[in-house]
This record gives C-alpha cells, sequence and structure tokens, in this order.
C-alpha cells in the first residue's frame, strides 16, 4: 500500500460521516427516527430561486465551465446584499469570491496561509473546516477550548504570546455552530485590533449571519474599524435560505486577500455551476419575501426545544442566534455515552460535544431541523436517557 502523508494521517474521523449509515440501519430495523444531528433543516428553499435553477439549466451558457470569474451578475447581488444588509460598500469583481459552499472555501484558504510552524488557532468546539483546513495544509492546529467562562469567546490574552508570534491565522465564527454564542461589538473590535498588532488573518465565518432572534441583528467583521487590513469573512446561502445542498456561499475581502483565495482555487476547481449561481441571485434578491418569515419558523422551533428540553430536565438557554441548542450533561455523563445511548435505544440523532473538539466534552447539540412536534418528542425521548444514565450512574 502506498505511505500516507503525515498530515493525513493525524485527521480524525468527520463527525457526520457515519451517521448517514447509522440511520439506515435503525430506520431499516423499523426505529422511528429523529434526526437533530447535522445543521440541515428540512424546510424549502426561496420559489424563486428553484425556478432559476431550473431556466438556467435550460440555458446552454450557464452549462459551461463558471471559472474562478463565475456568473458577475450573483456577485453584484452579493455586493448588492452586502450594502443593503451591512451597509459596506464591496467591490464585486476584485473583493467578492464565489465559493461552493462556505466550507470549500474557509478549508482551501488555509492552503495559501499555514504552513508547517504556523499556526491557525481553532476554537474548539468549532466547525471542523478549521481544523481540517489547517492540517491539510500541514499547519499547526493551536486548539482553543471554548468554555461558558469567556462567554465561548475567544480570549486571545489566555493564549502564550510566543504562540501568538507563530500564529497566521485565527477562525472565528459568532453566531457559532455549536455553541450559539455572539460576539458583543467591543469584543470584535479587540480582535481585530489584535490581529491587525499580530499581522494575524482573521478569518471570519459569518455561517449564521441571518439566523437571529428577539431583535439581535449580528454584525459584519467590516463593520468594525481596520477590518479590511486582517480579514476575511465567509457566507454562506446555505443556512438562511435552506439550501444546503446547493453549495453556494461567498467570501469577501480586501483585493490583496481574495486574489489570494481565487489562485488557490484556479488549481482545485473551476467554479461553481453557474446554474446554482444565477440561483443565488433569485435568493438574494428575495431576501424580504423570504428570510424574515424562515426565521420565524426557525424561532417557533427554537422555543418548542428550549421549553421541551428544560422540561425532560436539562438545562438550556434560549440562544438569540443560530439553529442550536448547547446543552450540558451532568459531570458523570459523557457526550458520547450519551449521543450513543440516545440513537440506540430510542432512535434520536444529537451532536456530542466531544465531536466539535477538545472544549466540546460535557455537552450535546440539538439543531432545529425538524417540526416543533417532532422536537418535543426527542426531547422526551433524550429526557428518558438522561434519567436512566443518572439513575446508574
Ligand atoms: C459555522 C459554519 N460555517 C460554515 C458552514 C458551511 O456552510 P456551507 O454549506 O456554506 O459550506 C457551516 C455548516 O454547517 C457552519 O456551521
Amino acid at each position: 500500500m502506498p505511505q500516507l502523508a503525515g498530515r493525513f494521517r493525524t485527521l480524525p474521523e468527520y463527525p457526520l460521516a457515519t451517521i448517514p449509515q447509522k440511520k439506515r440501519e435503525l430506520i431499516g430495523r423499523g426505529v422511528d427516527v429523529i434526526d437533530l444531528g447535522a445543521g440541515d433543516a428540512d424546510l424549502a428553499p426561496p420559489p424563486a430561486a428553484v425556478e432559476a435553477l431550473a431556466k438556467a439549466a435550460h440555458t446552454p451558457a450557464m452549462n459551461r465551465y463558471g471559472f474562478g470569474l463565475g456568473l458577475v451578475a450573483y456577485r453584484e447581488a452579493i455586493a448588492a446584499w452586502m450594502q443593503k444588509r451591512f451597509g459596506l460598500r464591496v467591490n464585486p469583481l476584485t473583493e467578492i469570491v464565489p465559493l461552493i459552499g462556505s466550507k470549500e472555501g474557509i478549508s482551501h484558504l488555509a492552503l495559501a496561509y499555514l504552513e508547517p510552524g504556523r499556526i491557525g488557532i481553532i476554537p474548539e468546539p468549532g466547525y471542523n473546516a478549521y481544523q481540517g483546513g489547517a492540517m491539510l495544509a500541514s499547519g499547526q492546529p493551536y486548539r482553543y477550548a471554548l468554555r461558558p467562562r469567556t462567554n465561548f469567546l475567544v480570549d486571545l490574552d489566555d493564549i502564550p504570546e510566543e504562540t501568538l508570534r507563530q500564529t497566521r491565522v485565527l477562525y472565528l465564527n459568532y453566531p457559532n455552530n455549536p455553541t450559539a454564542a455572539i460576539a458583543p461589538r467591543d469584543y470584535l473590535e479587540r480582535v481585530v485590533a489584535r490581529c491587525r498588532e499580530l499581522d494575524i488573518l482573521l478569518v471570519y465565518d459569518n455561517a449564521y449571519s441571518e439566523l437571529a432572534f428577539d431583535g439581535y441583528v449580528p454584525p459584519s467583521i467590516f463593520e468594525i474599524d481596520g477590518a479590511r487590513d486582517v480579514a476575511i469573512e465567509f457566507h454562506s446561502l446555505s443556512k438562511t435560505y435552506n439550501m444546503t445542498g446547493w453549495r453556494c456561499g461567498w467570501s469577501v475581502a480586501s483585493p490583496e486577500i481574495s486574489s489570494v483565495l481565487t489562485k488557490v482555487k484556479s488549481f482545485v476547481d473551476t467554479g461553481a455551476f453557474m446554474a446554482v449561481q444565477a440561483a443565488g441571485v433569485a435568493a438574494l434578491e428575495s431576501y424580504d419575501s423570504f428570510v424574515p418569515a424562515n426565521v420565524a419558523t426557525f424561532r417557533a422551533r427554537r422555543d418548542a426545544a428550549v421549553e421541551a428540553f428544560t422540561a425532560a430536565g436539562f438545562s438550556c438557554e434560549s440562544p438569540r442566534a443560530t439553529m442550536y441548542l448547547w446543552i450540558p450533561l451532568p459531570e458523570h455523563i459523557t457526550s458520547g455515552e450519551f449521543a450513543q445511548f440516545l440513537i440506540e435505544e430510542e432512535g434520536v440523532v444529537v451532536m456530542p460535544g466531544s465531536n466539535f473538539g477538545v472544549g466540546g466534552e460535557g455537552y450535546f447539540r440539538v439543531s432545529f431541523v425538524t417540526s416543533p412536534e417532532r422536537i418535543r418528542e426527542a426531547a422526551v425521548r433524550a429526557g428518558r436517557v438522561l434519567t436512566r444514565l443518572s439513575v446508574g450512574a
């Protein structure tokens, strides 16, 4: 067998990789499975996006390579949306990079900035593309445990100065998956200032910028003075428009940083399907008619989840953003054991905190990806497992 590269050998398993197979097995045995695992809602995308995709698919020019430029109308729709949503002026040709989902851009970016001996700060629990990208680039991950003590924020003062001097990339994601934490503006100001001092690229993952409740409006990192010099922000249609499978996102950054990502991508892909980019235009343009109602659906699911999991004996706070509850477990129950029992005995899929890295142990994540009724039923089943495991302690 040909030898594998060291960087591949140290990669952990991707947490969601085995769940579809497990689900199939259970469904085959007649189990009524409730899947609150992946952040992948059962809701429909905007009808205008579906129509635009169908129409574009029938247009021969849309079926050709998109290359790095892609569909200029998609870039322009993104620039108009960034202006409308955050009040930012962004050049559609030089400051936006269309992506095949934001995960693609986030993980590929590391290839340009990391190398042996150079550190990427990875908040954990966190989205797995940060560590995956850093490790595939042979960079050195520095895992920072997100805990309640810092309100699940990365406090750069906790990190040794020597480490910071070797750091090239800091990954931040607020509103946060999986903790649902949000970042106050003064925190973002401090981080941007530190990244400028230390010459660190701030990768700001804003995949949940539109899934916010109770009047909270998440900012763009570019609303913070000085961010243009050091930050790249990632956006996605996946969660905002229920378009996870379409693979449609983008990054925003200065022309210098954007051109770095464009160059990496020019060697690994040839652009997203342009019909999907045309659908992206339709989605962005349907923001006012689609997004508020979609967010209201998630809010109703959140309220049902908070109420039902609390009634089932868990302690959970109502998150102001994202599609997740991050629920602590009693000390004697590990998250892996809890999730395993829950799927095997009750047919409910949740994500054990340990799947998200070092700081994730002691919690599990619930996604609001199905109806309030099914979420309530899942909470009752989870409560039964909690009781069983607590009695057994
Ligand atoms: C924090 C975060 N960033 C990025 C993504 C990736 O989204 P996309 O579908 O655009 O690749 C996800 C998806 O779950 C996520 O949770």
